[in-house]
Formats: C-alpha cells, sequence, structure tokens
C-alpha cells in the first residue's frame, strides 16, 4: 500500500494485523442433522447450576442499575469458597480479558513472552497486541517443559504464561516441577499460572497455584467459571499478590463484569453440590471416553481436564479432517487443533452420556470404512 492510502484512513498500529484472530470451537452442523452434540468449546455437559440461572433471571428487572464495579460480593463468594483474602482476587470479563489485561500491563514493545508449543492460544494474541515478542518453547511428550522455559528466558522476558492443566493437550505439570519453574526465574519475571481447568484435576501432586501465589510477588493464578457451566456469562478471576491487583484495577474497565455475571457466579459457585456433580459426571465419563477411543485403535493424550485431544491414523480416508466431517454429519461437534500444531487431531469435549456413547460408536464405524 502507498503511502497515500495509508494517509486516507487510519490504520492500526505495527504488528496488528500480523495478529491471527482467535477460531472459537464451531457451535452448529450441516443443514439437515436433526440433533447437535457440541463438544467443541469444553462446556459443562450439566449446563450452568440452577441456582445460577435463577439468579441471572432475578437480575433481569434490575438491568437499568450499574454492577458494583469492584464485584465485592463475587469476590468474597470466591474467597470464601477457596480460602482467600477477597482483596487478593480480581473478577474479569472471562479470564481471557484478565489474560489481556497482563499482558497490556506487565508488556511493552520489544519485550518477551514465554509461551509453549501447544499452548493455549490467546496468549500469543495478547502478546502481539501488546507489541511483544512471543517466544514459543518445545514441550516434551505433548508437556510443557521447564528446562526448557528456563532455557528461553532472556534479559527481555517478562512474562512466562503456563496453561496447568493445558488447552489442547490436557497434560499439566506437577506442583514440583512449578516450584521448580519459579525458583529458576528472575523476580522481575512475572509467572502466569492460567488454572482454567482446575476444578476438574484429581491428581494429588497437582496444585493450582494458591500456595505460590501467597508466598511471592511475581505469581499470579487466573481462573474461570466458564468450564463449569457459566462460559456465556463470562466470568474468570485472578488471585495475585497486591501490587499487581493495584496495577490491574487501573488498566481494567471500570464495570468489566456484569450485573448478571455477577449475582448468577455468586450462586454459581455457592452452589457446591453442582460443581461435585460435574466432577463425578467428568471423572466417570473422561475414563470411559480415554478407555474406550484407545480400544478403537486412536491415539489419546492422557487428559486431567474436560476433554481429550484425539490423534488420528496418518491415511487421508481416516485423518482428523475426514473424522471431524463425518462426526459433523452426525451431529458431533469436535474442535479441529491444527491452529495448535496438532494437524491431524481433534479436541473433544466431555459430553453427556448420550453424546460421548455416540462420539465412539461413531468412530468405530468410522475407522473400519
Ligand atoms: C487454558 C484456558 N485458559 C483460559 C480460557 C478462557 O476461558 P474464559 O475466557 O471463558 O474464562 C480457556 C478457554 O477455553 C482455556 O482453555
Amino acid at each position: 500500500m502507498n503511502q497515500a492510502s495509508d494517509q486516507a484512513r487510519p490504520t492500526p498500529r505495527a504488528g496488528i494485523m500480523d495478529i491471527e484472530a482467535y477460531v472459537p470451537g464451531k457451535s452448529t452442523a450441516p443443514a439437515g442433522v436433526a440433533k447437535v452434540h457440541k463438544l467443541s468449546s469444553n462446556e459443562n455437559p450439566l449446563g450452568p447450576s440452577p441456582k445460577a440461572i435463577e439468579a441471572a433471571r432475578d437480575v433481569a428487572a434490575k438491568l437499568d442499575i450499574y454492577p458494583d464495579g469492584t464485584a465485592r460480593r463475587l469476590r468474597e463468594a470466591i474467597a470464601e469458597v477457596h480460602g482467600l483474602n477477597p482483596a487478593n482476587i480480581v473478577c474479569s470479563n472471562g479470564s481471557d480479558e484478565i489474560l489481556g489485561l497482563l499482558a497490556q500491563t506487565y508488556l511493552a514493545p520489544g519485550d518477551e513472552a514465554v509461551i509453549t508449543e501447544h499452548g493455549f492460544m490467546v496468549y500469543k494474541i495478547y502478546i502481539q497486541s501488546a507489541g511483544a515478542v512471543p517466544v514459543s518453547v518445545k514441550e516434551t511428550n505433548e508437556r510443557a517443559d521447564v528446562d526448557a522455559i528456563l532455557a528461553a528466558v532472556t534479559p527481555r522476558t517478562r512474562i512466562i504464561f503456563l496453561a496447568n492443566p493445558n488447552n489442547p493437550t490436557g497434560t499439566y505439570l506437577p506442583f514440583q516441577e512449578v516450584r521448580r519453574l519459579h525458583a529458576g526465574l528472575p523476580p522481575n519475571v512475572l509467572l502466569v499460572l492460567d488454572a482454567a481447568y482446575a476444578e476438574y484435576v484429581r491428581r494429588n501432586d497437582y496444585e493450582a497455584g494458591v500456595e505460590l501465589v501467597a508466598g511471592a510477588e511475581n505469581v499470579v493464578m487466573t481462573r474461570t467459571f466458564s468450564k463449569l457451566g457459566l462460559g456465556g456469562a463470562r466470568i474468570g478471576w485472578m488471585y495475585a499478590p497486591m501490587h499487581i491487583i493495584d496495577a490491574i484495577n487501573r488498566v481494567r474497565g471500570p464495570f468489566n463484569v456484569n450485573a448478571t455475571a455477577i449475582e448468577a457466579g455468586i450462586a454459581a459457585i455457592r452452589d457446591r453440590a453442582h460443581v461435585e456433580r460435574s466432577v463425578a459426571h467428568n471423572d466417570t465419563w473422561l475414563r470411559w471416553v480415554s478407555e474406550e477411543l484407545t480400544k478403537l485403535g486412536l491415539r489419546v493424550t492422557p487428559s486431567v481436564g474436560n476433554f481429550v485431544l484425539i490423534h488420528f491414523p496418518e491415511d487421508k480416508k481416516h485423518s482428523a479432517a475426514a473424522a471431524d466431517d463425518y462426526l459433523s454429519a452426525r451431529g458431533y461437534i469436535l474442535r479441529r487443533v491444527s491452529g495448535y500444531g496438532f494437524p491431524n487431531a481433534l479436541r473433544m469435549s466431555i459430553g453427556t452420556e448420550e453424546a460421548n456413547r455416540g462420539v465412539v460408536a461413531a468412530l468405530a464405524t468410522f475407522l473400519k470404512s
């Protein structure tokens, strides 16, 4: 484009147009499919807590009133359930927002932020939005590699983004490894522990990050309500040292969490029975789906989240793309993950019993075809 046309309209600053926009999971099936099972966004197959639905309805009559800009009651409910100080929590419009605010606040043009080879994609987008440089490091066996991350740290590094467990692999780093990572970082490098799937992890050696945050000045933990039934409400939160809370509160939107989200969130987090049901359902069906797909001869990355990464054979007829078409035509919407470095895999969220059994049965037929 020549200079004259550059001046003829506003142009984004350097680097913005290099960003590859995030592509969310599909939610529709081809025309004519009677029933759609959306297994592409790691939502809760049990739906929202009935108490959250009721709370959201109650807000409807008061939608003229601005929400509390500090989401105090939501922070207090989170703090009560997790045994934290509400002053060390900031809520956000999904945890995506808080990840973006961290990048915007702690990265300057030319700075570096470390991400992992198959790490959650939004980190890269936010790093680039801040004009900084994403430095992607190799994983080992589809799991973050602490030594590789530490080796990538340079004097320009400002943030390490670690999804634990990671999406789309479902693998996790035991707490000892996270500690070792933190111990190897310079104190001015911020370690972001993205624990979006923490509720689903049932492993004795896993810790979402509370302990590390409490004892350090350079660690934050981000969490979400999206995976337990409130993806549409957009509620995320961060537990962080006071100096980081102070900085984020200066840059976030003054009413970044809306009134419906606040009330639905309070009701949802207090509904421990719904959380327990959701986690128990996942536990049963994560195991079943992983075993059944393995029996079909497919490789499944061992997952501790509410989804599995399924690897397909190399022959074109049975590739991930062919499987995706086959499943979509039958109403099962999975997630393609080429953008995550897995051109021949699909990510499947654990669904209802009907959906899980349906996918396994459909894939059994597909693989014989
Ligand atoms: C690892 C990870 N972090 C963060 C998020 C963002 O979740 P939300 O913005 O819905 O809170 C997701 C959602 O897919 C995720 O997989």
